[in-house]
């Protein structure tokens, strides 16, 4: 029998109480950290994964307020580069579409277009965006969503890039926890963050490699992947600098690991477990809980925060943009993009992040390969996601993300999610 039974609680079996809002949703501030030096102002982080995160989509995100995490699906060269692209990007957030006055001539206003290599700019007028000209002809589509959809973001939030000490975007990167060749390439090319990139942290091997590691390197460390109390307590007091920690094991959308060997620790519980341990410490909020994997919309972002968790990360909600890699399929009228796990076959026979699932590798697929709808600009899934999540924290009379974490889940009925989705009309 086993010692204890714990009864996990995943997002859809909760939902935030509503409480005393001291401020309008629109004065909610989203700001918070993915480490414990690392501030960010959306906090919803993209996932290392070689169908996510390369350095196009961690430049857009950190020039507009978030960090993305570069997968290590490839060679420790090809890994750096990336790491270095980022470093030398531009890093202002008009780079991602130039900005102008309906006073410059139209001439001007393509010269910077082109300067800036980009497809369309936004025309201000007192300040505040009214309208938009696309100068890309070539993708059209794009350029009139990815405008739009930066005209939504800056009606919730002004776009403020994450920056280093030197004024250059932050990025984190994936690694192993036997690979200290790789640590060190990524540290002295300036990376911020190194994620520890493996599916099931809790093990001597892991821990011993990661403490390793740490008296290596100057980046930031983020351990992961974590799911219960007892594995937090281990890592803290085993491992000198930790600065974050990603815990979540098997919710992605992409898993199967759940399927194939039954265990299972949804993100939403490994946030409170992570909690527990951290407040036992007296270190909840300082050492930040990123929530990983499972997330379907900006309200289960709010329940992780509300349970504890400082930002989310995902996969999933950033796979369909055009700043991720892979390429677009259409099928029949739609268009998607390609998403996979990284212990699916397809990534597994990359064959550079194998040690994720153990080592030597286990001979199991724990993840599958899909696709996923094409959804425009990245811009677009933060302009939903901030919206979503300042009216999330308003209900939940939380005015930021401190505040978020006093706020209260609750359970809910087979018959309250019901009712919760629209219901008993015809759509
Ligand atoms: P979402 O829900 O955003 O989750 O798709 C992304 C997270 O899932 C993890 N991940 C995997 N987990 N098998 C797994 O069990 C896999 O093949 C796999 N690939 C990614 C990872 O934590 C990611 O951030």
């Amino acid at each position: 029998m086993p010692r204890e039974f714990r009864e996990l609680l995943t997002f859809d079996d909760v939902v935030l109480v509503p409480g005393l809002a001291t401020v309008e949703p629109s004065e909610v501030d989203l700001t918070s950290k993915f480490t414990s030096d690392i501030e960010i102002y959306i906090p919803l982080v993209s996932s290392p994964m070689d169908t996510v995160t390369e350095w196009g989509l961690a430049t857009t995100l950190a020039r507009l307020g978030s960090i993305g995490v570069i997968h290590r699906n490839m060679g420790v060269e090809s890994q750096v580069s990336q790491v270095k692209l980022v470093k030398r990007s531009n890093p202002s957030p008009w780079a991602e579409v130039a900005r102008a006055s309906p006073r410059e001539s139209f001439e001007d206003v393509a010269f910077r277009v082109e300067e800036l290599q980009v497809g369309a700019a936004i025309i201000f007028s007192e300040g505040s965006p009214v309208s938009f000209t696309v100068f890309d002809q070539a993708n059209p589509e794009f350029w009139a969503r990815k405008a739009l959809g930066f005209i939504r973001l800056l009606r919730e939030y002004k776009p403020v890039p994450v920056l280093d000490e030197d004024g250059r975007l932050r990025v984190g990167a994936a690694i192993s926890p036997f690979d200290i060749a790789r640590a060190k390439a990524l540290d002295e090319a300036g990376v911020d963050a190194l994620v520890i990139d493996v599916a099931h942290a809790h093990n001597v091997n892991v821990i011993s490699g990661v403490a390793r590691i740490a008296k290596e390197v100057s980046a930031d460390i983020v351990v992961g992947n974590l799911g219960t109390r007892e594995s937090v307590l281990d890592f803290i007091s085993k491992v000198e600098r930790v600065s974050g920690l990603r815990v979540g094991i098997a919710s992605g959308s992409i898993c199967s690991t759940a399927e194939v060997t039954g265990a299972f620790m949804p993100t939403l519980t490994a946030v409170i477990e992570a909690r527990s341990a951290l407040e036992e410490l007296g270190l909840h909020g300082r050492i930040p809980i990123i929530a990983d994997g499972g997330f379907k919309n900006a309200g289960d972002i709010a329940k992780a925060l509300v349970a504890g968790a400082s930002v989310a990360m995902s996969g999933r909600l950033f796979a369909g943009v055009e700043e991720a890699p892979g390429v677009k399929i259409r099928v029949g009228s739609k268009v998607y993009k390609q998403y996979r796990g990284m212990g699916s076959r397809g990534a597994m026979e990359r064959r550079f992040a194998l040690d994720r699932y153990s080592r030597p590798s286990k001979g199991v697929e724990e993840g599958v390969e899909g696709l996923v709808p094409y959804r425009g600009s990245v811009v677009e899934v933060l302009a939903e996601v901030v919206a979503g999540l300042k009216a999330s924290l308003g209900y939940a009379g939380a005015r930021d993300v401190e505040n978020a974490w006093k706020a209260r889940l609750a359970r809910v009925t087979h018959a309250g999610r019901e009712e919760a989705r629209p219901h008993d009309v015809m759509i």
